[in-house]
């Protein structure tokens, strides 16, 4: 990323803990600048650790409570350390699980909903009036899977279409605030992602996360809606957009088919 782009003075970011989220967090702090970044997730991520202008909130964002909980430390912080200036949001805490639906555990099903979707819409929610009063944008992670149902990953890949038509919804109607909203569509990315799923037999092109970031930062600057990153990723999409979304789900299911039938 172009230090002279980066005009924002404070950052908000979910999940900066590991992978796509560790990786932006790396990519801000290596800025020159002075930006203050407040990353919320369960676990401290270990690159801001003696970090000035660095804070994390433990915050598990599947759970409503605790996001009303710590919305007023947000407050606090920009009050005290950021007062003025652009504010970037990063909804980037997420994950999927891989598998047949009838065999998942609902409680799990549930609870990805709750962070993948309630999470970004309850943060977002909170977080516009400060965004419109001081400036800003948005980066929300959506997949290249929210353009289809994926089969095997059927929840997962709704949440994701979740993320995708909200944010390009959003961002028109923010548009007269000025307030950019970029929904990022990675494809499969080398990150703690595919553990979490338990899907570690994927045989598929992974780009890395700094793959990902770079084409994040570069999209947000032309103030693009959306970007599906890697060459690849982009192909298949341009092609699915032409054909019936019944057959893209009937080869996305014998792709994706866990016992190979
Ligand atoms: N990797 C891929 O192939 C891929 C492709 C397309 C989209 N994405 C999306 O990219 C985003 C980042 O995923 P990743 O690939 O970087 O996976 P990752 O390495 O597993 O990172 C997931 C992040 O989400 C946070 N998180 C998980 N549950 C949380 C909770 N209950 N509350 C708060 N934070 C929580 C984790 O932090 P804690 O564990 O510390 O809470 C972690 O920092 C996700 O939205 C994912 O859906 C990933």
């Amino acid at each position: 990323m172009k230090q002279k782009t980066f005009d924002y003075s404070a950052v908000i970011l979910t999940g900066g803990s590991s992978g796509i989220g560790a990786t932006f967090l790396a990519s801000i702090l290596a800025l020159k600048q002075k930006v203050v970044i407040c990353n919320l997730s369960r676990h401290k991520p270990e690159s801001i650790e003696g970090r000035e202008d660095c804070y994390h909130f433990e915050c598990d964002l599947s759970q409503s409570e605790a996001i009303e909980a710590v919305f007023p430390k947000i407050q606090e912080l920009l009050r005290e350390k950021c007062p003025t200036g652009r504010i970037l949001l990063i909804n980037n805490s997420g994950f999927g699980k891989y598998g047949k639906f009838e065999e998942s555990d609902l409680a799990t099903q549930l609870n990805m909903i709750e962070l993948n979707v309630c999470a970004v819409v309850h943060l977002t929610r909170l977080m516009l009036p400060l965004l419109i009063e001081r400036g800003g944008a948005m980066i929300n992670l959506a997949s290249v899977v929210g353009f289809f149902p994926a089969p095997y990953m059927a929840t997962y890949a709704a949440t994701k279409s979740f993320v995708l038509d909200w944010s390009l919804a959003l961002r028109e109607e923010l548009k007269e605030h000025k307030i950019k909203v970029l929904a990022l569509c990675p494809g499969a990315t080398k990150t703690g992602f595919f553990k979490v799923a338990n899907a570690t037999d994927f045989k598929v092109k992974f780009q890395s996360a700094e793959e990902v970031v770079e084409e994040a930062w570069k999209a947000l600057e032309s103030d693009k809606g959306f970007v599906v990153s890697g060459f690849s990723n982009k192909m298949r999409i341009s092609i699915y957009k032409f054909l019936p979304l019944l057959w893209v789900a009937r080869s996305i299911a014998k792709q994706f088919r866990p016992d190979g039938n």
